[in-house]
């Protein structure tokens, strides 16, 4: 069994305070910290990258930092980012690959010292990873367009995490978008196990409840 893991995404937390907000996470009982990295070209949207990762890093040692990159050539990040301090680089696969493609740059992550996971967009089909999964730590599910917080989770998503579930029993599966207590039910029956949140986490007055319930519905 997968257990349940909860990684707020801090793309919605204040930024000018961003270590104090990461802090209120981990002590409201947040597992990761999720950490969007845009760069305005593969997403229409700019966001953070290695400097505020590595601050952050300062602040927390222990944090497990959960980075999605949504990048044209996250190749060029490894480094910077294993660096700066991340745990895991979730790159998209529909991204420019090294030489050597995906196998390579999940080869390089792993030899940067981080866990390595792949995500797909909403119109990529499950078969996108099938030749790399014995090599991932984790696939993420993108349940709305990446680029921005506060979109409506994709239910039409559900059948390819489905689908996920079903080829890799002991796999981290992530959702990431449009995740609340209404919705992540439809996501944890599907199989996903790891939760993203950003606006239903910190849009609310309940943090903590909110990241209670998202863990209630992955452990019933
Ligand atoms: C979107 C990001 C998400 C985003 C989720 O591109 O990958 O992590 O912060 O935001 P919510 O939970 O508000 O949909
Ligand atoms: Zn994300």
């Amino acid at each position: 069994m997968v257990k349940s893991i909860i990684s707020p995404s801090l793309l919605s937390c204040d930024l000018a305070n961003i270590a104090t907000d990461a802090a209120q996470m981990i002590a409201y009982g947040a597992d990761w910290l999720h950490m969007d990295v845009m760069d305005g070209h593969f997403v229409p949207n700019l966001s953070f990258g290695p400097p505020v990762i590595a601050s952050l890093r300062k602040a927390n040692k222990e944090a497990f930092l959960d980075c999605h990159l949504m990048v044209s050539q996250p190749a060029n990040w490894v480094g910077p980012m294993a660096k700066a301090g991340a745990n895991q680089f979730v790159f998209h696969i529909e991204s420019e690959m090294p030489e050597g493609g995906a196998k390579a740059l999940i080869k390089s992550i792993k030899d940067a010292g981080m866990q390595a996971g792949i995500a797909l967009k909403p119109g990529t089909g499950a078969d996108a990873i099938a030749e790399y999964a014995d090599d991932l730590d984790m696939i993420l599910v993108m349940t709305v367009e990446p680029g921005f917080s506060g979109q409506s989770f994709m239910a039409n998503q559900m059948d390819k995490v489905k689908t996920i579930r079903e080829r890799y029993p002991n796999m981290n599966i992530q959702v990431d978008g449009g995740l609340s207590p209404k919705t992540v039910d439809n996501a944890t029956a599907a199989g996903a196990n790891v939760i993203v949140a950003a606006s239903a986490i910190f849009g609310s007055d309940d943090q903590k409840g909110v990241i209670d319930a998202l863990r209630a519905s992955v452990d019933k």
